[in-house]
């Protein structure tokens, strides 16, 4: 089980500290929020801010696009260190293409999902990903309410990657805390991502540690 803290909901003046804070915590990924103000009504950060997290941080750096063209900008956010990207199937229109242009570079690629979007999108494309990032919010912000039926959605994802005999991860993101963190580790997510549960509350070394041990 890995626990990613989304930086969305640090303080981005502190974020080196903030990161360092999490990751005694028992954080081994650092979930980066990249939002556009076009696929997701909000905007967050970009290329040269990946580049100095990853000087800061030993962790590796989970990268969800949120964003349109994602084609024009994934050779930035590779050179800027990122080890995973994550797509949206609702943003992209040649996912195979980007997703082998990833793999070809070292990356792990994922492919994320809005609650409303259905598994079925990922029939096709299920055999070169990495990961899923199943959204249990519809993204653009923290601190959103959980949407129940995630829950279900990584169940029947998690049948079809055993069925198939594949090796994704399964990601959740989006409102996930202390009380649902367990139910989604025995539903088949491998990857919790966390954002204001982590650093919404002073202390993201305790928080961390308060959810690893809520997880097991
Ligand atoms: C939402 C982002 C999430 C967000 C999660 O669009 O993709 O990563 O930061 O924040 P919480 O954990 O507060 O829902
Ligand atoms: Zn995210």
């Amino acid at each position: 089980m890995i626990l990613a803290p989304s930086i969305l909901s640090s303080d981005f003046a502190r974020l080196a500290e903030e990161v360092a804070a999490a990751a005694r915590g028992g954080a081994t990924l650092v979930h980066v929020d990249v939002m556009d103000g076009h696929f997701v009504p909000n905007i967050t950060l970009g290329p040269p801010i990946v580049a100095s997290l990853h000087k800061a941080t030993p962790l590796p750096l989970d990268v969800h696009l949120m964003i349109e063209n994602a084609d024009r900008y994934l050779q930035a956010f590779v050179d800027a260190g990122a080890a995973w990207i994550s797509l949206h199937q609702e943003a992209v229109p040649h996912l195979e293409r980007q997703v082998a242009f990833l793999r070809e570079r070292g990356v792990r690629a994922g492919v994320a999902l809005n609650p409303a979007t259905p598994l079925a999108a990922l029939d096709e494309i299920l055999p070169e990903l990495d990961y899923v990032l199943v959204m249990s919010v519809n993204p653009g912000f923290g601190g959103q309410k959980f949407i129940p039926g995630a829950l279900d959605k990584i169940r029947r994802l998690r049948r079809v990657i055993q069925d198939r005999g594949l090796k994704t991860q399964i990601e959740v993101d989006g409102g996930v805390d202390a009380g649902n963190i367990r139910a989604l580790v025995e539903a088949g997510a491998e990857v919790l991502v966390a954002g204001s549960a982590v650093f919404g509350k002073g202390d993201p070394e305790a928080a961390a540690r308060r959810l690893l041990e809520a997880a097991r």
